[in-house]
């Protein structure tokens, strides 16, 4: 079953693991409210695939809606696959009196008796213990490293754009067979602003691989172009695993000289290059074996 926002990573989970797709009724009221009815039984185990992408608090009310209905039909287990976890980077209080607000979502889910979660690149370890022992997390660097390693790369390098996604870096170096680095970023906790530095390496000449789990306005990943561009990187290729591309951040990324953009499936867009399916599939295969 795969919610509005999961229908095309749905289809080819669904495909990979030869599930039967559950059938609902979705539409949005003319003052914004959504309706489902179910058309399918449900009366035993279901994979419930739904990313919690813009509008984020649209898609988590969606997501109650939809395992409500699952459990009124009586769904015997529930696997729930949120691709892309909203509010996953407020994971702890930054500031004094912040809510964490995964730890809130993560208790609301808990009014449902999930089986288990798979989540994708959640961003920190803090956010999988929010949801306990049920929670799974996948990665899709594995299958970006393997997308990439079709390209003919000239003298690769893969940098993370901060020291947080150094392991990304390490995951799609390997496969392609480059060495692997990170950029120096600091970022304003209230202002948001993001300052980055180079630390010694040279990139001149060189393709570059910058790679992060979220592109958001941009603005990490700009920097990071900028700085690789002046110190004469040859072609930059910025790839995430959830490309949520809010407001100009694409076209802003191509100005600051970005040559090719690749996201995943997690939220589908024109970059979703790369489908995160088979990683899931594999994590499912493993639940259900
Ligand atoms: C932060 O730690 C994340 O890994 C990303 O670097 C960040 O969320 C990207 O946001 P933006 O595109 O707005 O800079």
């Amino acid at each position: 079953m795969m919610g509005p926002s999961s229908q095309g990573l749905g289809r080819r989970l669904s495909m990979l693991l030869s599930l039967d797709l559950v059938n609902f009724e979705w539409k949005i009221f003319p003052d914004g409210e959504s309706y489902f009815r179910l058309l399918s039984k449900v009366d035993d185990s279901v994979v419930l695939v739904h990313s919690l992408t813009p509008p984020q608090d649209k898609r988590i009310v969606e997501l109650f809606f939809l395992l409500k209905l699952l459990s009124d039909y009586r769904a015997k287990d529930i696997i729930l696959v949120i691709p892309y976890l909203a509010y996953m980077r407020q994971d702890k209080r930054f500031l004094d009196g912040e809510i964490v607000s995964v730890e809130v979502l993560a208790d609301l889910l808990k009014t449902y008796d999930i089986d288990r979660y798979v989540f994708v690149d959640v961003h920190s370890g803090e956010v999988l213990k929010f949801f306990g022992n049920r929670a799974m997390e996948v990665s899709a660097f594995p299958l970006i490293g393997d997308f990439l390693s079709k390209y003919h790369l000239i003298n690769p390098i893969v940098i993370a754009p901060d020291a947080k996604a150094f392991k990304y870096a390490e995951t799609v170096a390997k496969i392609i067979g480059a060495e692997s680095d990170y950029i120096v970023k600091r970022r304003d906790r209230s202002s948001g602003a993001v300052e980055s530095e180079l630390k010694e390496f040279n990139v001149g000449g060189r393709d570059v691989i910058l790679v992060d789990d979220i592109i958001s306005t941009g603005g990490t990943m700009i920097n990071a172009i900028k700085i690789l561009k002046e110190h004469g990187a040859n072609r930059v290729f910025a790839c995430c695993t959830h490309g949520l591309f809010i407001g100009n951040a694409v076209i802003n990324m191509f100005n600051a000289g970005v040559y090719d953009i690749i996201s995943t499936d997690t939220i589908e867009s024109y970059y979703s290059r790369v489908s995160v399916a088979p990683a899931i599939a594999s994590a499912i295969k493993s639940i259900i074996k």
